[in-house]
Parts: structure tokens; sequence; C-alpha cells
């Protein structure tokens, strides 16, 4: 059996140049999957509130609905790590509500936490990384701050923007963080950051040179409602779930489901005994 892996172990994978793959799992069957399918992280994402529970942004999800599925993830036991995301509020408040709401997440089984933001979060990050509680970070499109950043768009395009995206992502190094997701960056900031880094840069939307890539599961596997347009969708899953269920509503209604096969009966003499017993 390989080994859990755990934070240093993507720290190690960036020193042998090793790419790490992340990606989003909401629930038990979900992990079981998307680890058997070898991939080295698991992000229990705020995105949850998007793609599987309906919300409009990620700014309602609570802390109990991130912990609620994150449990469910953990039962799966992956090898891969597991990263609670800290909801919006959860942690900019103070640093006492930060390092309590991440120790919830660790005493859940999260093996690391992620918060968005760069600058402004690093005394949350250093008094969690204080407590030993693995951080990972987020620059670049932080969609908890999405409404003061005008929206889902493209950062880093000038001089200006790209360097405050680097300076965060530096300053998340220095308060401790084990690695950095960059989301929704051009990819020449990226590139900067993971060269200038020695924690593991995980993508989004950001190009090709960095540490690792992560994705929405959702997203790769034709779920959402709208794909964002760095994401590759491998598989029209929506498409094969409406055919199935429909093949099932149409059993149903023309009596072919359920056939002898799924059908359990009683053996022949004891059915004519309980007929008998019914007469009288
Ligand atoms: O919540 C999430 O899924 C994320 C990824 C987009 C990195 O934060």
């Amino acid at each position: 059996m390989r080994k859990k892996i755990l934070p240093p172990h993507l720290i190690k994978m960036k020193k042998r140049g090793e790419k790490i793959v992340m990606i989003t799992a909401y629930d038990y069957p979900t992990a079981k999957i998307v680890d058997e399918a070898g991939v080295d992280a698991i992000l229990v994402g705020d995105s949850l509130g998007m793609v599987v529970l309906g919300y409009s942004s990620t700014l309602p999800v609570t802390m109990e609905e991130v912990l609620h599925h994150l449990r469910a993830v953990v039962r799966a036991k992956p090898r891969a790590l597991i990263i609670g995301d800290m909801p919006f509020l959860s942690y900019e408040t103070s640093i006492r509500d930060a390092v309590l709401n991440a120790g919830r997440m660790l005493k859940e089984g999260a093996e690391a936490v992620k918060i968005e933001g760069g600058v402004e979060v690093v005394d949350k990050v250093e008094a969690m990384v204080k407590a030993g509680i693995p951080v990972m970070g987020h620059v670049g499109l932080t969609p908890q701050r999405a409404l003061r950043l005008g929206g889902y768009k493209l950062m880093g395009k000038n001089v200006e923007l790209a360097e405050k995206i680097i300076e965060d992502a530096k300053a998340l190094e220095d308060a401790g963080a084990f690695a950095v997701v960059i989301e929704f960056t051009v990819a020449e900031v990226a590139r900067i950051i993971t060269e200038k880094l020695s924690i593991p840069t995980i993508c989004i939307g950001s190009g090709p040179w960095c540490d690792g890539q992560v994705l929405v599961i959702h997203d790769i596997l034709g779920l959402s409602e709208e794909t964002p347009p760095f994401a590759k969708r491998y598989v029209d899953l929506s498409s094969i779930i409406r055919d199935a269920v429909s093949s099932y509503v149409k059993d149903v209604r023309s009596g072919g489901f359920p056939s002898d096969e799924h059908t359990m009966f009683m053996k022949k003499e004891e059915y004519e005994k309980l007929v008998e017993k019914l007469r009288g």
C-alpha cells in the first residue's frame, strides 16, 4: 500500500519536479473514486455551495456545510491529502476565529485547510501554523472577494496587479503556508510565483507553469451548469445521467422494469401454501 500523503510530501514533489494533481470532492463515493484514480490532494472546496448546493456564489457557504461534506470525504479514507476549505467569514474576523475554525476542520479529519487572500490574511496564517495547522493559501482570483474584485475576472493583467499577486504569494510562504493555489491569473504571473517560491503552486486557470493543477470535479465531469473557460470537460456526465434516468422512466411506464431478473419470488410450494391458507 502506498503511503498516506501529508503536506510535506507536496513540497518534496515540487523539489523532485513531479506535478501535483488536486481535485475537489464533496462526498464519500467521489472521494473514493478520485483517490483510486491517483490524485495527490482532495479539496473539499467551498465551491460545493455552487456545484452541489445550488447557491449562486460561495458566499453563503457555512462552516457546518463544509464540515458535513468534509466528514463524508474523510470516511473514504483516501491516500490523498484531504484539505478543508475555510468558508467566507470563518477566518477573516479574528485570529481566534481563524484558529478555532481551522482547528475544527482538523478535528473532523482534514489534514490541511485552505484560505483565500494574501497579505491581508498573513496574521491568520501565522497563527494557524503556530497552532500546528497546515495552511494552503489562495491568491489571484479569490471568489470570496469577487464582489470587491468586480466579478470573476482574469487577474494580474498589468504590472501593478501582477506585482500585488506575487507579493501576496510570497507573504503566504513567509507566513508558513505549505502551498498556494493561484486562480485565474495570466500564466506569466503564475510562472514567476512558481519560480520564486519554494512551496508548491497549484493552479486553476493560471496556465501550465505551476507545480500542480486543481479543477472542480463537476467541471471535468460535465455536471456544472456553467463550465469556466479554463476547465477541461473530460466527459458529459449530465447527458449520460439524463439518458440513463429517462430509460428508467420509460421502462417503469412501459412495464419493462422490473423484469424477472430484478424480482425476488417465493418458492412455488410456499406460495401455494400461502394462497391455500388465505383462502381459509
Ligand atoms: O472551492 C474550490 O473548489 C476552490 C478551487 C477552485 C481551488 O477553491
